[in-house]
């Protein structure tokens, strides 16, 4: 399961209309500043660029839509990655071996990075981190519902790297053709560590499969908790998904949330077969005529209700997350400190 790392397709970009430079990205088109007539044109150049698989970089104009379309969906990635880092980091001290520990630690630190370069990919949009993890703390963006469910066993880790981290490439592949440049590449780069992430997560249910009857045991049952939610990763169906055209034409999204979830399920049900691992599905069957494996209905009101912030573990996920961002102020400020400190030696030409 190799993500793609085929750059879109470099073509010649056209010019903007009547060959104005573009608005700066600090200044992105104010009301009043562009005629209508000046805007409409600069939207067909936008689409015209986007339309011909041609990147769009911070300081190309972008309509404004675009760009909050992009800020919500890359912070809520971001967060999703910070947050991801708690149910797994759990069980670091419990690693069942060093070399479990060894490779959980890794996996842990990969999530902490994969954060850092997406809230660096949605200040080129012109947000900062603070103000993004502002939002997440006062609980106005939010992060992936997968990431309130418990980690309750050792399987639970393999069950998170298997089926969550194989959602996430399933969903975060086609991301690295997204038209906005900054976050396809950062993606691109995401997607070989959690290539990993999912072989490490495999790796571990493999060898409870093929253990102790109590370890099979605890496999399945880890399996039988994630399956739904990992399902729900995908969002809603597409037809309860009001902004996937809007995405699609932008080439922010490159498939449905129905086609993501079925090209997920297609990938891992032989998986599940060679462990000897059942999925909680009994309606789960092979589809000739199509060649795809077709799940039963999903539960959407348990999506909605972990949603709103009635899942079993919203409320902890919040309550580390403001803690730990408390708790690591001096080292901003120490940073910050060290950052002004240097950059004093930089204008005076002495050693900071
Ligand atoms: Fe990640
Ligand atoms: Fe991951």
């Amino acid at each position: 399961m190799q993500p793609s790392s085929q750059p879109a397709a470099e073509v010649g970009r056209p010019a903007l209309p009547e060959d104005r430079p573009a608005p700066p990205k600090d200044r992105p088109a104010p009301p009043g500043e562009t005629s209508p007539r000046e805007d409409a044109q600069f939207a067909a150049a936008f689409q015209a660029l986007v339309d011909a698989e041609a990147r769009i970089e911070p300081r190309d104009w972008m309509p404004e839509a675009y760009r909050a379309t992009l800020i919500r969906q890359i912070a809520q990635h971001a967060h999703s990655e910070i947050i991801g880092m708690q149910p797994e980091g759990n069980y670091i001290t419990r690693a069942p071996s060093l070399r479990r520990k060894a490779i959980l630690i890794a996996k842990v630190q990969d999530e902490a990075g994969h954060g850092l370069y997406l809230y660096s990919a949605a200040e080129t949009l012109g947000v900062s981190r603070d103000e993004l993890l502002d939002l997440l703390h006062s609980g106005r963006q939010r992060y992936s519902s997968i990431f309130n469910y418990p980690t309750l066993t050792w399987a639970d880790i393999g069950a998170i790297g298997w089926l969550v981290d194989g959602a996430a490439i399933t969903n975060q592949v086609p991301l690295s053709r997204c038209s906005y440049g900054p976050y396809a590449r950062a993606m691109t780069r995401i997607c070989k560590e959690e290539s990993f992430h999912q072989r490490q997560g495999y790796e571990i249910l493999w060898a409870l499969a093929h253990g102790s009857g109590e370890q099979k045991a605890m496999a399945q049952d880890a399996v039988d908790r994630w399956w739904w939610p990992s399902l729900m990763m995908f969002g809603p169906p597409d037809d309860a998904s009001p902004h996937s055209a809007q995405s699609m034409t932008w080439k922010i999204k490159r498939f449905s949330n129905d086609e993501l979830r079925q090209k997920f399920v297609d990938m891992t049900v032989p998986q599940a077969q060679a462990m000897g691992i059942s999925l909680p599905d009994p309606d789960l069957r092979f589809e000739e005529s199509s060649g795809h494996w077709r799940h039963g209905e999903i539960d959407w009101s348990e999506f909605a209700r972990v949603l709103a912030g009635d899942g079993p573990c919203n409320a902890v996920r919040m309550a580390r997350r403001r803690e730990a961002h408390q708790a690591g102020a001096w080292v901003r400020e120490a940073a910050s400190a060290y950052a002004a400190k240097h950059q004093v030696g930089v204008l005076t030409g002495s050693a900071a």
